[in-house]
């Protein structure tokens, strides 16, 4: 695993939440919850390098300098449809954030991730774009994303998600080396059916409760 790079946000309370997540008779209930839950934590360490500047303020004892975002722009964008379950907890942690979406499917013939649907923010280039995707398996629709949002405009991207294959990390690391990647586990491997071993089987399908 020495050539990929992937930040693992490792926090005791974002591993044992994603244990619960993983378990197969976890409903879709909890699930959906502790993605939400995660998606605030994870957002808390990928925010973790965001400038801050001084203003001035007046507390009701004294005033004082204190510290807020550098007024910094941030769009917040889920791969459709599993991207969907980590879009409340990053907003929760980032109200002004603006939300776009891209969906992408997998051409049957040409195994070739395709896009259908992509509305953003009109102001992208100046925003930082924290794309959401759950799973990183083959990592073809989140680079295909990730390509699709610079065509649009984007120049500073941040990508987060919650299990990682090492192939997946690798795709991205190679093809958006500029593209830092966030994940809470990087698991083993990929099985002949593109789903991550061990991981928690198919996201949307839990989220949604479409098993
Ligand atoms: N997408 C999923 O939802 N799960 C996997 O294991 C791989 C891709």
């Amino acid at each position: 695993m020495s050539d990929i790079k992937a930040t693992v946000v490792d926090h005791p309370l974002i591993q044992h939440k994603l244990t619960i997540m993983r378990k197969k008779d976890t409903p879709s209930k909890d699930f959906r919850q502790l993605l939400e839950e995660i998606a605030m934590l994870m957002t808390y360490e990928v925010t973790r390098d965001f400038p801050l500047e001084e203003i001035d303020i007046e507390t009701p004892v004294a005033k004082c300098k204190a510290k807020v975002l550098a007024g910094k722009k941030v769009g917040v964008v889920p791969i459709l449809r599993a991207g969907l379950g980590l879009l409340s907890g990053v907003v929760n942690m980032i109200p002004s954030a603006r939300v776009g979406h891209v969906g992408m499917y997998r051409d049957p013939a040409t195994l070739k991730p395709v896009e259908y649907y992509c509305k953003l923010p009109g102001d992208v280039a100046e925003r930082t774009l924290i794309v959401v995707d759950p799973m990183l398996a083959t990592g073809g629709s989140a680079a295909a994303a990730l390509t699709l949002l610079k065509e649009k405009g984007a120049k500073n991207i941040i990508l987060m998600c919650l299990v990682a294959a090492p192939e997946g990390i690798k795709v991205i690391n190679e093809e958006h080396p500029d593209v830092p990647v966030y994940v809470a586990a990087i698991d083993e491997c990929l099985n002949e059916k593109g789903y991550i071993v061990p991981g928690l089987g198919d996201a949307g399908d839990r989220i949604f409760g479409t098993l």
